[in-house]
């Protein structure tokens, strides 16, 4: 059976929380004992930055959920687990993704609109505050994502549009680079959004999240989870009054933890008028005995952060030989990152490649380029490699510089006037023959 590959990543910016554990750790520790599964778990440092900009707290955090992950009983033998910022063919990969991404795409990723619509709202400038990390984000997550061709990759709703755009360059990529009827450098890969997966409610009943503040820390100690259990709210019910389940933060809580029986019982418990008193403390035995064993190998682990670290860099050394750098080399060959020694004939590569001097690597076509001066002129060239085949005075508009060049293009010199410039040593023939590569190439497209 062919595997899948199955990719997440984690970003290292808080200590981890119930929820994190019931709506991530715990369905992905599950899903990676499935048969036919390649798991791979990363620590997404890099993307931690675009957040965090105190260095004592990415560190912190990088190693809480390291642990917090190994003690929920995640195999490194089993699963691909480790450091994003270990792999540095991550951030390679990322220019080569820049350079094919569209920067409108990007105008349009949602954390970025939020702050420009934010910025907007508050009537500022739209980018102010504005980081070209947090612009870059859904590149860098692509990176970590078609490194290693990952096919699914189990995200949030809200990170749906980041997969996409993945899929975008990675098409784009493939198109530009990839031999025709060859072997696609990358895998389109697929969002799995997770439907079922409990979001749990934190101590004021909204989602549980860092950001409300109304976390309860995976491993706190025992006493603290006690306190923090007591803390969640609930209505203002006496014991002894029946008590609805429905909208009701401790039993959400309960039911993620509990099996169907207990979650019955409790259910019953609520109609029969249990206090509140006495369903939180049911309700914290329950979550401890869950957690407590995983708590205590936590402990052990945070008590060796060295072991942590060998571990992690074991993880990416390994996967850097057998993936990511064999890899790369291939990326760089594709795009022209190449040894000189070599001849440049290997591989794909835009434009068809024509007779040049004996001997030399064939070249690309010639190109018109359209550019602007300084003066705020408009202009075009036309190149042949590095050769400077003619250049254009300045037009007062974009428009007027294209027509006179389609007119070039499509008649030739002819007895052109002094609107063109030919280059050093270019005669009017090299210019005819330019052009009338292009027109046969634009004939064989076609
Ligand atoms: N952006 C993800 C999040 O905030 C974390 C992440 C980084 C990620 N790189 C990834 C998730 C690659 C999946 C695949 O949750």
């Amino acid at each position: 059976m062919a595997t899948t590959r199955v990719l997440t990543g984690i970003t290292t910016s808080g200590t981890p929380h119930l929820g994190n554990y019931v709506g991530a750790i715990r369905p992905a520790l599950a899903a990676s004992r499935a048969p036919g599964v390649e798991s791979f778990y990363f620590l997404a440092d890099y993307h931690a930055l675009i957040k965090v900009q105190d260095p004592a707290r990415v560190q912190r955090s990088t190693l809480e959920i390291a642990a917090a992950w190994l003690a929920c009983g995640l195999d490194p033998e089993q699963v691909r687990f480790y450091r994003q910022s270990d792999i540095p063919e991550t951030t390679e990969l990322t220019w080569l993704l820049a350079c094919v991404a569209g920067k409108g795409l990007l105008n349009r990723a949602h954390a970025y609109k939020a702050a420009t619509d934010r910025n907007e709202a508050a009537g500022e400038d739209p980018d102010a505050g504005v980081t070209a990390g947090l612009y870059m984000y859904p590149v860098l997550m692509a990176a970590d994502i078609l490194l290693f061709n990952a096919h699914k990759v189990p995200v949030g709703r809200d990170q749906v549009q980041h997969i996409e755009m993945a899929r975008d360059f990675a098409q784009r990529f493939n198109h530009l680079y990839g031999a025709p009827g060859g072997e696609p450098f990358f895998v389109l890969p697929e969002a799995a959004i997770e439907e079922q997966v409990a979001t749990l409610p934190g101590l004021d009943g909204r989602k549980m999240s860092k950001s409300y503040d109304n976390v309860i820390p995976l491993f706190a100690p025992r006493e603290q989870l006690r306190r923090l259990i007591l803390s969640i709210v609930t209505d203002s019910r006496a014991p002894g009054e029946p008590k609805e389940t429905e909208g009701s933060a401790l039993f959400e809580i309960y039911r993620a933890f509990a099996g169907a029986e207990e979650t019955a019982a409790m259910r019953q418990a609520y109609a029969d008028g249990i206090g509140w008193g006495e369903a939180k403390q049911k309700l914290f035995e329950r979550i401890d005995a869950e957690i407590a064993p995983m708590r205590e190998r936590y402990e052990a682990l945070m008590a060796h952060p060295e072991r942590i670290e060998a571990q992690l860099r074991d993880g990416a050394r390994r996967l850097r030989e057998s993936h990511a750098g064999p890899f790369l080399h291939r990326l760089r060959e594709a795009v022209g990152l190449r040894d000189l020694s070599t001849g440049a004939t290997a591989g794909g590569g835009a434009g068809a490649a024509r007779g040049s001097h004996a001997g030399a690597p064939k070249a690309a076509l010639p190109a018109f380029k359209q550019y602007r001066e300084a003066d705020g002129r408009f202009h075009f060239k036309l190149v042949d490699g590095d050769r400077l085949l003619l250049v254009s005075r300045g037009f007062d508009s974009p428009k007027d510089a294209g027509a006179r060049l389609a007119a070039l293009r499509r008649d030739g010199l002819g007895d052109a006037g002094a609107d063109l410039v030919l280059g050093e040593g270019v005669g009017a023939a090299d210019v005819e023959a330019a052009l009338g590569a292009l027109r046969e190439a634009e004939a064989a497209k076609a």
